[in-house]
Order: C-alpha cells, then sequence, then structure tokens
C-alpha cells in the first residue's frame, strides 16, 4: 500500500496534507508513504525532513500518482477547479483520492472524477460526531481562520483593543461583535480577548451562549424563534428571509457600536445568509472592520467581495477565502493529524477496508466503481438512489 501526497496547484496554497511528523503512523499501519518533491515547502518542511521519517521523494506529480493506491491533498479536483483539472488525467482507477472537494457545491465536478473509477473521500463530510472530532478538517481550519480573522481585524483598525492608561490619556478598549459562535467564532473570541477587547457574540444555537460567557464574552440576547437551528450533522439550518430580516433589525445597534465585526455564520452547501447590509455598515464609525469569514458563498455582508479589499464610508470589509493556507505550518499539522486519523480508521496491515456500516466512512466516499454513490450528490445531480447493495463494501 502506497499513500502518496502531491503538491497542492490551487493558487496561493500554502498548506500540504501531510507533515514530517505525520508520516511514522502511516508507516505502522504498514504503508508507504511517498511525497512529490517540494511538496512541504511552503509550508516549512524540505524534503529531507520526510525522508529523515521514513518517506520517499517522487521526482514529478506524475510519479505520486502513478505510484499510490491512496493520495493524500489538501485540495482535490473538487476544490481547486482550475489547475486541478490536470489531476483528472493522471487518476488511476480504483485508486483512492482523499482531500476537500467541496461537493455540496460542485457536485458536476464529483461526476467527472466518477468517470475516471477512483474512489474519491470528501473531508468536508465528516459527520460532527465524537469518534471523528480528532479527523474534522473543517474544525481544524476554522480555528485557524478564526484566529487569523482577529488579526487581520486588529492590523487594520485605527486603534489598539486593549483598554491603556498611559500618561498621555486613556486608551478605551476595541469592541469586536463576533456573529456565528462556532469554531471559527469561539476561537475569534478567545483570541480578541487575549488581545484585550470587549467582546459580544450572537449565535441561533442558544446553547452556546455558556461557551461565550466562559470566554470572557457578552452573548448578545435577542427575541427571535431560533427554533430548530440545527442539523443532526451539527451544523446550522437555514432559518429563511424573514428570520434574517428580524435579526438584521436587532443586531443594527451591536454592529454600529462595534470597531471589529466578525461574521461566521455559514449554512453548508448554500449561500451564505446575508446578516449585515449596506445600510447596517453605514452606521458604523470610520476605521471599522468587518472581517466576513463566510465570503466564498456569498459572505454575511451584503457588500462583500470575496478576496477583495472593500472600503464603504470609511469603513473595511475583507472577505477572505483561505485563511489556513496564511497560516500554512500549523494547518498542514492539524490537517495532516486529520486525515492520519482518518485514514487508521480505514488502513489495515497495509489495506484499505471500507467498513460502509462505518457513518465516517460511508458519509465521506462520494465516487465509486465509475459513479457517484453518496445519496446526497446523487439527488443534486438528478440521479436515482442507489440500488440496494450498491455502495455495499
Ligand atoms: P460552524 O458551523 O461551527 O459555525 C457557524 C456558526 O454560525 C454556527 O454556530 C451556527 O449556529 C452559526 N450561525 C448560523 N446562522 C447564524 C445566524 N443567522 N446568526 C448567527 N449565527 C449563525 O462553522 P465553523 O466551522 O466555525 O466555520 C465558520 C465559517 O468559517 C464557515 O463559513 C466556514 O466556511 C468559514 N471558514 C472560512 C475560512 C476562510 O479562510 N475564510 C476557513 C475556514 C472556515
Amino acid at each position: 500500500m502506497i499513500i502518496g501526497v502531491p503538491a497542492e496547484t490551487f493558487p496561493g496554497e500554502k498548506r500540504v496534507a501531510l507533515v514530517p511528523a505525520s508520516v511514522p503512523a502511516l508507516l505502522k499501519a504498514d504503508a508507504q508513504v511517498v511525497i512529490e518533491t517540494g511538496a512541504g515547502v511552503a509550508a516549512g518542511h524540505l524534503d529531507q525532513e520526510y525522508e529523515e521519517q521514513g518517506a520517499k521523494i517522487a521526482p514529478s506529480r506524475a510519479d505520486v500518482f502513478r505510484s499510490s493506491d491512496i493520495v493524500l491533498q489538501v485540495r482535490t479536483y473538487g476544490a481547486n477547479p482550475e489547475a486541478g483539472r490536470a489531476d483528472l488525467d493522471l487518476y488511476r482507477p480504483d485508486q483512492a483520492i482523499v482531500g476537500h472537494a467541496d461537493p455540496l457545491s460542485n457536485p458536476q465536478r464529483m461526476a467527472e472524477i466518477a468517470g475516471k473509477g477512483v474512489r474519491l473521500f470528501s473531508l468536508e463530510l465528516i459527520p460532527r460526531i465524537t469518534r471523528a472530532q480528532s479527523m474534522d478538517v473543517l474544525s481544524s481550519m476554522a480555528t485557524i481562520a478564526g484566529y487569523k480573522a482577529v488579526l487581520m481585524g486588529a492590523g487594520l483598525l485605527p486603534k489598539m483593543f486593549p483598554l491603556m492608561m498611559t500618561a498621555a490619556g486613556t486608551l478605551r478598549a476595541a469592541h469586536v461583535f463576533v456573529i456565528g459562535a462556532g469554531v471559527a467564532g469561539l476561537q475569534a473570541i478567545g483570541t480578541s480577548r487575549k488581545l484585550g477587547a470587549i467582546v459580544e457574540a450572537y449565535d441561533v444555537r442558544p446553547a452556546v451562549k455558556e461557551q461565550v460567557e466562559s470566554l470572557g464574552a457578552k452573548f448578545v440576547e435577542m427575541d427571535l424563534d431560533t427554533g430548530e437551528s440545527e442539523d443532526k450533522g451539527g451544523y446550522a439550518k437555514e432559518l429563511g428571509e424573514d428570520f434574517y430580516r428580524k435579526q438584521r433589525e436587532l443586531m443594527m445597534s451591536v454592529v454600529s457600536r462595534s470597531d471589529v465585526v466578525i461574521t461566521t455564520a455559514a449554512i453548508p452547501g448554500k449561500k451564505s445568509p446575508v446578516l449585515i447590509t449596506a445600510d447596517m455598515v453605514k452606521a458604523m464609525r470610520p476605521g471599522s472592520v468587518i472581517i466576513d469569514l463566510a465570503a466564498e458563498r456569498g459572505g454575511n455582508c451584503e457588500l462583500t467581495k470575496a478576496d477583495e479589499d472593500v472600503v464603504e464610508q470609511g469603513v473595511t470589509i475583507l472577505g477572505p477565502t483561505n485563511l489556513p493556507a496564511t497560516i500554512p505550518a500549523h494547518a498542514s499539522q492539524m490537517y495532516a493529524k486529520n486525515v492520519v486519523t482518518f485514514l487508521q480508521n480505514m488502513v489495515k496491515e497495509g489495506k484499505l477496508e471500507m467498513n460502509m456500516e462505518d457513518e465516517i466512512v460511508r458519509d465521506t466516499l462520494v465516487t465509486r466503481d465509475g459513479s457517484v454513490v453518496l445519496p446526497r450528490i446523487r439527488e443534486m445531480l438528478g440521479l436515482e438512489a442507489p440500488n440496494a447493495g450498491e455502495g455495499e463494501a
């Protein structure tokens, strides 16, 4: 069993799917590890470090795909539509491809991948269950995004975050408002608090109030009927335009008094709800900053443009879409840990064993034997449900 890691090709992507420290765990499962030369450099790892841990270095991308039974990537073709397209010709039937694949946004690409006969595992689909916590790449990457969002906000704000009493007078602490207290939001709250800001936060899941408060932030209470705001996978559900309109009205005063607003409210596979309108932006003080982490799917702010700096009446709105790539060493370390744990669940004594009774395997396997097998994606493609037995191990 050979597990291969090609270099990432998405523009600006600096992460690598495996760090040297993660190689021994795969060797222990009776696998060999092959890394494309230079794949780890942008994340701070030279070929030599991989070799010291027992990996082999392959001279080219084609060599990695040719030799590997399992290919580990940060972004497979599904999440790297332009540069990643060339990989389709390198796929070998029955090879397993593991990484981000963004299947809910791009079902059509899943059909293309299926046509190549490979088994694609999409790590975004790992269920949010206790057993899979150490495999959850979305949580790992959201942790990094939440941290970096605060640093970006702090860097742009014409003020400092902490309260300071100096001989030249008192400097008041900055106010940060975090919308959505999931993984990214909680990290943003913690980081803002460590920098000394006064932090407020809101989430449609009332259960997070306690977590918000335990980080030293104030939970903003709103008279909204959030009902069933969480799906069985632990992700937020769409709540409807009437709900969002009322939410915007109720948040107006908090947004307008905040120096930095960090938004993280995303619904998997759906357009992000607009929670900050242009009028709300205009009510903020010049110099204020909005960091919109939901930019990839349209953003939580009406004025967000993905990966562009927008300035409206002195308020800066940023919508960075790949923050984990800006902290590639730690992002790769976390990603590698997640992906190795995911593989340890399936690679036994040098063989890939897909137990379709295991929801971690079943929920992440998108393509197999030339077909898209995941019911959610089949439905999006207008395909019939798989026949009984299809998709079984
Ligand atoms: P999550 O699902 O843990 O958290 C999202 C939170 O938003 C949930 O707690 C949810 O209840 C809440 N929410 C949903 N609708 C809301 C509403 N109307 N008002 C208030 N709260 C609402 O997601 P996670 O893992 O924290 O990721 C957050 C966001 O960060 C996602 O959009 C994700 O795509 C994004 N992200 C962005 C990155 C970047 O570089 N820009 C990198 C990694 C993640």
